[in-house]
């Protein structure tokens, strides 16, 4: 697996950065922050565990009493035990690594999955740590055979990995990728390296060269559907599914795109990959609000009266962080470093950080699945809270580093 390596002169420009985020006199510095966050974390997820039944997932926590759970088909299946692997590598707790071993296993089966493109997000957040972080090679082989599988819906035509077979009521896709996709590649560059076999990592670039070329708006904002003719690859609409409209900046689109071509800056080291990330980073940090936490649409016009998503906001904290360590523009390095610090102090403030024993064992509050799906609206959910904590160690790795 290709690791970012920190030069001398990016640890010292990071520094320099970094002295623009300490903290102010009477704030929480943020290794205290992140200690306290880890430390309510492995008390919420162990005490999840125990409510969960066997076989199943936590899903998102509704009314106050309900823990809403899914079997391990669901697409963010890997998030629990990916959220588990994160507390163990920060806290370095037994009984936590014997949690997260055991929901990773869970998921054995997913590497068969040629249904849909979720499998990235189900192998790699769960496998794909335990592997980085035991270097135990039992982990080895989901990750291979899953991104084998992920790789049987690339169509060369398109250029793409096809996100769904489904087709929603009212559409006529034929092709449909949603920007989410980008986020499935990191299976195939991980398993790329893994084999030494650089076929899935050209169709990682593939998608992602595709998806720069026909998701992204003038301004650096992403459509969140693009469907494909799979005979000769021409565009046949842009759509959302579950942002505000078809032309609007659906939040969670937007942070995975960010979070997407940052990622496959590191993996390929391509700089393409970087300028995009920068491009979108620059947009986000002129339209994000002042407490660093996107509306659910940056474009719905009921804004401020509607309901933010802390998910986007932690996705793009991470992002935020490893767009900081990559970019040699010191000034948006700085800038991005300083919106992620703002945006996690924010999420680890009480108005989104649930008191231990409360919000049925999940860190965060006030995320939404889909709106316009009146599904999961101003709810925890499993991946506000992996991509909470990675930001967060990836923030301290970053630090710690220097
Ligand atoms: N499909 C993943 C999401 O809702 O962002």
């Amino acid at each position: 697996m290709k690791k970012t390596i920190y030069t001398t002169a990016f640890l010292i420009s990071l520094c320099i950065a970094l002295s623009g985020c300490s903290s102010r006199p009477n704030e929480e510095s943020m290794d205290t922050l992140i200690s306290r966050v880890f430390s309510l974390a492995g008390k919420q997820y162990a005490a999840m565990s125990r409510n969960l039944g066997e076989g199943k997932f936590p899903r998102t926590f509704e009314g106050g009493d309900s823990l809403v759970t899914s079997d391990c088909k669901y697409w963010c299946s890997g998030f629990y035990p990916g959220s588990l692997w994160y507390i163990y590598e920060y806290t370095r707790n037994d009984s936590i690594r014997v949690l997260a071993d055991k929901y990773t296993k869970m998921l054995d089966s997913r590497k068969y999955s040629t249904a849909n493109h979720d499998i990235g997000f189900q192998l790699n957040c769960s496998y794909g740590n335990a592997l980085r972080i035991t270097g135990d090679s039992c982990y080895r082989e989901p990750l291979l055979t899953g991104a084998r599988s992920l790789a049987t819906r690339f169509n060369p035509i398109v250029g793409c990995i096809r996100s769904w077979d489904f087709v929603r009521k009212g559409c006529d896709w034929k092709f449909p990728v949603i920007i989410d996709n980008m986020m499935n590649l990191e299976l195939l560059n991980v398993a790329s390296d893994l084999m030494k076999d650089p076929g899935l990592m050209q169709i990682a670039e593939s998608h992602a060269n595709t998806t720069m070329k026909n998701h992204f708006r003038k301004d650096y904002t992403t459509y969140h559907l693009v469907d494909y003719d799979p005979e000769n690859g021409a565009v046949r609409s842009r759509q959302t599914v579950q942002g505000y409209s078809n032309g609007s900046a659906w939040a969670r689109g937007q942070a995975w795109g960010l979070y997407g071509f940052s990622m496959m800056f590191r993996q390929t080291h391509d700089a393409e990959y970087l300028r995009q990330a920068e491009n979108i980073a620059r947009m986000l940090l002129k339209r994000l609000p002042d407490d660093g936490i996107p509306f659910w649409d940056f474009d719905d016009p009921a804004i401020p009266n509607t309901v933010r998503d802390a998910s986007a906001g932690a996705i793009m904290a991470s992002a935020l962080v490893e767009i900081a360590s990559q970019t040699k523009n010191k000034s948006l390095g700085k800038k991005c470093l300083e919106m992620a610090v703002k945006q996690l102090r924010t999420l680890a403030g009480s108005d989104y950080l649930a008191k231990e024993g409360e919000n049925g064992g999940f860190l965060l509050k006030h995320s939404v699945g889909s709106k316009p799906g009146n599904s999961e609206v101003d709810v925890p959910l499993t991946y506000a809270d992996y991509y909470f904590l990675e930001a967060l160690l990836r923030y301290k790795t970053y630090i710690t580093n220097d």
